[in-house]
């Protein structure tokens, strides 16, 4: 496995996501067990990243991470979760991340990020509410999710913390043009790299678009000579990158152990090239 620096953290590069484990925006009770072996699963296999957030399944998905962390010794982990954009205010930044914390049944959270900017909150305030988290030691480092390059330098030059972690949408499928983020390849991504700021690419294989990966005759031929599938490839793509790091989320065990090897692949800068041509946006 190959890992990464979040603050002063090692940090597998293939972690785990969770949007959609135990619903979307509300609860899905129906296939609990089913996610907790995954999320196991996904531990034993050293993607102990797991990036959730209190908005996922209404609060539910933090409950499963819980869960199934238990057992685990807690330092082997790095959890990574997020404050919804509602809940800015420093006080509602708090309540949330008690629920956090009670959700996931943890004392403290690794990586706190805001899940998305909010025009109408002043960023100090909220970055204010974080720091205090970092200096009370409940929240290791923290970061800002879907933040334009403008207010990542803002939120870099108010918080007295450092900002280590910067997600956004970021893979072969979406390079420069993201749902929430613009120029990740040109700006964003350049700046946290000169700037000791992780990046971690979220739908680091595309969602429903995958297919567009895995049928892509140039990605399909790179794999087929590393003994690799398209998503290996995908994954190595990114990691191999300087401070980038990917949490692709998965439900089948097969493509979970399939994404936990992806870090064994040495990708040749050649063969990186191709790639970007052959997904040039
Ligand atoms: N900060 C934000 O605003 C934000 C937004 C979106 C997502 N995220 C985070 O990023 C995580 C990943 O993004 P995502 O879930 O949207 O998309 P994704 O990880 O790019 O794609 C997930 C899809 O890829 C498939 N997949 C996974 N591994 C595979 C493999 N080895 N081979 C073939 N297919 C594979 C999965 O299907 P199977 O289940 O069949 O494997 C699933 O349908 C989220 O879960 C969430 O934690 C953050």
């Amino acid at each position: 496995m190959i890992y990464k620096k979040i603050s002063d953290y090692n940090v597998p590069a293939v972690g785990l996501g969770t949007w959609e484990m135990g619903g979307g925006e509300q609860a899905d009770y129906s296939h609990d067990r089913h996610w907790i072996t995954i999320i196991r699963s996904a531990i034993e296999n050293g993607l102990t990243h797991i990036d959730t957030a209190e908005m996922y399944g209404n609060g539910h998905t933090e409950e499963l991470v819980g869960e199934a962390i238990k057992g685990f010794p807690r330092q082997n982990l790095f959890i990574t979760t997020k404050v919804w954009l509602t809940h800015l205010r420093s006080n509602d930044l708090f309540s949330s991340f008690e629920k956090s914390l009670r959700q996931l049944q943890t004392d403290y959270i690794d990586l706190y990020l805001v899940h998305h900017p909010n025009p109408d909150i002043p960023l100090e305030e909220t970055l204010m509410a974080m720091n205090r988290l970092v200096e009370q030691k409940r929240v290791r480092a923290i970061g800002v999710s879907n933040f334009d390059i403008s207010l990542i330098k803002e939120a870099v030059r108010i918080s007295s913390v450092p900002i280590s972690a910067v997600q956004i949408e970021y893979s072969l499928l979406a390079r420069n043009s993201g749902i929430y983020t613009q120029n990740q390849e040109k700006e964003i991504i350049p700046y946290c790299q000169e700037n000791q700021i992780a990046v971690i690419a979220w739908r680091p294989l595309g969602k429903t678009n995958y297919i567009r990966l895995a049928t892509n005759d140039v990605i399909k031929k790179i794999a087929e000579k590393y003994h690799a599938t398209p998503a290996q490839i995908a994954l190595i793509w990114l990691i191999a990158q300087k401070n980038i790091l990917a949490i692709p989320k998965t439900g089948s065990l097969e493509h979970l152990i399939e994404n936990s090897k992806a870090s064994d692949i040495d990708l040749s800068m050649e063969d990186g090239k191709l790639l970007r041509e052959a997904f040039e946006e």
